[in-house]
């Protein structure tokens, strides 16, 4: 049996019908972009989420580039992120002309570390912004205390954990803003991009990413500043919002997922593959992704043995954005983010998504189990 990286055919049959009547009323009534179903998406995400407000985006990216904008990151300002991340994260920093600050990861979690946050913050440090990669908060705790003892906001990158939780918070709990992308392989996904920006609790600087949503325009006509069209289209939204209610089942399906390869992986010594861990207190880590590290340099060949057989993989993410053809003029040096680059080499995150039956996830491990057994 092959079994893909992702099936987005067996999520999209239990809200196909809903889509579709939504679809049709949406055709008639012809408001295509920011209509009522975003309005509707903005409250079920605040509510979600328990951010006090959401703005609905066009992408994620957008949603991080909105967020940058509205904390007034320009020209020269300096913002600290981490590296190991998808390229969107450090492309809106650059984009606005400010500097990408790349920062180590903690090896086991492959978040942001909070002491090499603190290291990197100088007089011209404008933000913070802490990714909470494949499903798991990073440490935010910490990284408010260092942020707020600076005065420094912090911008949440939580593309791929709306719904993860820790230290009796929810993403989208902790930093003044928030990123979430709702691209289609994301826990929730639309039919096409789409994004939200989430506020925690300041009504002004809400006003303002909306503005900036719709070029700096309030109201019609008048341009306060230069925004951008980083408007969501009721489509999307629409489907969001059927989808929506399936989001905690989908979670805890994947935890499930996790828990049976974890338990029926646990005989692999840590030596040659690190299974992922929950280590954040109170937490929930929403698995966007399983992802292992495969030591003593042979994750490649793993890869090779798991498609040998058809099972689908992803490494996430094979080169980190300090070392980027695009970011080359900061300076960076091979070595410079040691874990960093020791992650790229050895990450690959395993199917595990929450329509999987236990015959599949049975596939995967036997055909991890046997890369192994037939090695030794
Ligand atoms: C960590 C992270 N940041 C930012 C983004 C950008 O989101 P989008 O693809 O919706 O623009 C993504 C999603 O791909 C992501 O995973």
């Amino acid at each position: 049996m092959s079994v893909p990286m992702l099936d987005l055919a067996a999520q999209n049959v239990v809200v196909k019908q809903k889509v579709l009547n939504g679809l049709s009323t949406l055709i008639d009534r012809c408001t295509f972009v920011l209509g009522e179903n975003v309005t509707g998406l903005e409250a079920d995400l605040a509510g979600y989420s328990g951010a006090a407000f959401a703005v609905g985006m066009s992408s994620g990216t957008d949603a991080l580039l909105v967020a940058l904008m509205a904390l007034g990151v320009g020209h020269g300002d300096e913002v600290i992120l981490p590296s190991f991340t998808f390229f969107a994260t450090g492309g809106v920093v650059a984009r606005l002309g400010a500097v990408p600050v790349f920062v180590d990861i903690d090896p086991v979690t492959f978040n942001i570390a909070p002491r090499a946050v603190e290291a990197a913050i100088t007089a011209r440090t404008k933000a913070i912004m802490p990714v909470h990669l494949f499903g798991q908060l990073a440490d935010m705790p910490k990284i408010m205390e260092i942020a707020n003892s600076k005065g420094i906001p912090v911008i949440e990158d939580a593309c791929q954990s709306l719904g993860a939780k820790g230290w009796g918070k929810s993403a989208g709990q902790f930093g003044q803003i928030t990123g979430c992308s709702f691209y289609p392989t994301k826990n929730l996904g639309a039919f096409g991009d789409a994004g939200s920006t989430l506020i925690r609790n300041d009504e002004s600087l809400t006003q303002k990413v909306r503005r900036l949503r719709v070029h700096g325009m309030e109201p019609v006509y008048v341009h306060h500043e230069v925004g951008m069209n980083g408007r969501l289209d009721e489509f999307q939204a629409l489907v969001l919002r059927a989808k929506l209610p399936f989001l905690e089942g989908w979670h805890e399906g994947r935890r499930k997922n996790a828990k049976w390869y974890m338990q029926r992986m646990k005989s692999l010594s840590q030596d040659d593959l690190q299974l992922p861990l929950e280590v954040v207190p109170d937490g929930r880590h929403i698995y966007n992704q399983f992802t292992v590290r495969v030591k003593r340099g042979r994750r490649d060949k793993l890869q090779a043995h798991l498609k040998a057989q058809g099972i689908g993989s992803a490494i996430f993410y094979p080169i980190s954005l300090h070392k980027q053809p695009c970011f080359e003029y900061l300076g960076y040096k091979k070595g410079s983010l040691p874990e960093t680059e020791l992650a790229s080499e050895e990450v690959l995150s395993l199917p595990v998504y929450p329509e999987m039956t236990e015959a599949m996830l049975e596939e995967v491990a036997k055909s991890v189990l046997s890369f192994y057994n037939d090695s030794k």
